[in-house]
């Protein structure tokens, strides 16, 4: 109830928006597209071997057969795109998922082929994999297909909590798979690592973020565990009356990862992720502005975000039919755009108010004056007269403000549209 009146006051501040409703609607793209300079694009890839109690992401269990009509209906879905792309420079590749590596001998080449014949590419390849994938011959194919940076969803470094997690390797199987994408040629190997675990103790996450540094990843991507209500464990922590850990305990735990990593010599490059230095950081959405491809994915275009349907069967057939896969539209009011550019940048930890200002061709100082310097004035954030830059204790309270906002956002918009291929509307 609290948390409801808090999210609502905070919304209407910064939105002036009293609701947001995404509504079943393919918006007018062609105008979207106009006075786009460059964006990123996002593709997902839904399919898993084995499906983890706690994970969020749109992922159904990988059979050869559902990959293969999935690569057909993703080349379909770039061609919808190139004309509107035009030549326009795509600055960043992702692919997410899910687990990408399950189609890597199973359609992987082709669409990225397909990509690179379709659009302006001018950027690396981040992608996402599951560490029992990272076979020496694995490795070598990934590279071989121009993928340079590397992540791996590594998640605990004690035997005891990847049981619970039900990871299936051992923390000595992950150190070795792990150092040897290392050893391999490429860019950044990012490690994901979830901590905040129920009975972890602080003395097992300063262990494992020292085992993380020595295993030489160049990232560490380091989570509290979400427990998100419509996953399998959301509905055990509710039947079992079991708590997500307090706001107390993540903070003293993400301190530790801190320490650790800043005496490695990293960098911390967003609320979560800490890089080598001189290494550049992998990083989901590197633009502000990017299309989705794939079931689920998601695209944001300066005045609408939308979403593909999180069904891979009727994102298969939509695109089978010659329709779009688009199943929810939203359009962004300009307070809208400003609030998510503000809230994207200062989650990348640092951002010039320059670019604030060639974006929405508006001061920075006379829309968000007042907020930066209340939250320069209580510690959050540091105002370098041309940059913002966040502070260690910014970033812990923009997790506070993320577990508030974000994460119930995506709950809502997730779980419906899971359950409903074409969901008529969802309210934020
Ligand atoms: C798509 S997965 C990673 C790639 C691969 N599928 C794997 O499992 O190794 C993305 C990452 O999100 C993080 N994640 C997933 N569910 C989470 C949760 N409930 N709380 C915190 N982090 C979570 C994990 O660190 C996970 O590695
Ligand atoms: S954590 Fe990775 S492997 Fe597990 S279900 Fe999520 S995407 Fe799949």
């Amino acid at each position: 109830m609290l948390k409801d009146c808090i999210r609502s006051n905070l919304r209407r501040l910064l939105t002036k928006e009293k609701s947001m409703v995404l509504e079943r609607r393919i918006p007018f793209l062609e105008e979207s597209f106009e006075g786009i300079e460059e964006l990123g694009i996002y593709l997902h890839i839904p399919f898993c071997e084995q499906i983890c109690p706690y994970c969020p992401y749109n992922k159904e269990i990988y059979h050869s057969d559902l990959a293969e009509r999935y690569t057909k209906a993703v080349k379909r879905e770039i061609n919808f795109y190139s004309d509107l792309v035009g030549n326009k420079p795509v600055t960043s590749l992702y692919i997410g998922g899910g687990t990408p590596t399950t189609m890597l001998y199973n359609g992987l080449e082709e669409i990225l082929t397909h990509v690179f014949k379709s659009f302006n590419m001018q950027c690396d390849i981040h992608m996402e994999s599951h560490p029992n994938h990272l076979s020496s011959d694995n490795l070598n194919t990934i590279i071989s297909m121009g993928i340079n940076h590397l992540s791996t969803g590594v998640e605990a470094l004690q035997d005891r909590h990847l049981k619970f997690l039900k990871r299936p390797y051992t923390v000595e199987g992950v150190k070795a798979l792990v150092e040897r994408a290392v050893s391999k040629d490429f860019k950044c190997v990012n490690a994901d690592f979830i901590f905040a675990l129920p009975k972890q103790t602080c003395s097992e996450v300063e262990q494992a973020g020292h085992a993380l540094v020595e295993m030489g990843v160049d990232q560490v991507a380091a989570y509290p565990l979400f427990i998100f209500p419509y996953t399998r464990m959301g509905e055990m922590a509710s039947n079992n009356n079991y708590r997500i850990s307090s706001l107390l305990k993540r903070r003293k735990m993400l301190g530790i990862l801190e320490r650790i990593f800043y005496e490695a010599g990293f960098r911390r490059t967003s609320v979560w992720a800490f890089t080598r230095p001189g290494v550049p950081k992998y990083c989901s959405v590197t633009v502000p502005l990017y299309i989705g491809l794939g079931a689920s994915g998601g695209s944001y275009l300066k005045d609408v975000f939308y979403l593909n349907t999180f069904h891979v069967a009727e994102y298969n057939n939509a695109l089978e039919e010659g329709r779009m896969p688009i199943a929810l539209s939203l359009d962004l009011t300009e307070n809208m755009q400003m609030a998510s550019w503000l809230y994207w940048r200062i989650y990348e930890t640092r951002f010039r108010k320059e670019d604030f200002k060639k974006r929405f061709g508006k001061d920075f100082n006379r829309i968000y004056g007042r907020l930066v310097k209340l939250l320069s004035f209580l510690g959050f954030l540091k105002d370098d007269e041309d940059q913002i830059v966040l502070s260690d204790k910014g970033a812990y309270w923009l997790h506070v403000l993320e577990d508030l906002f974000s994460l119930d956002y995506v709950s809502k918009l997730w779980d419906n549209s899971k359950q409903d291929p074409w969901p008529t509307e969802v309210a934020l």
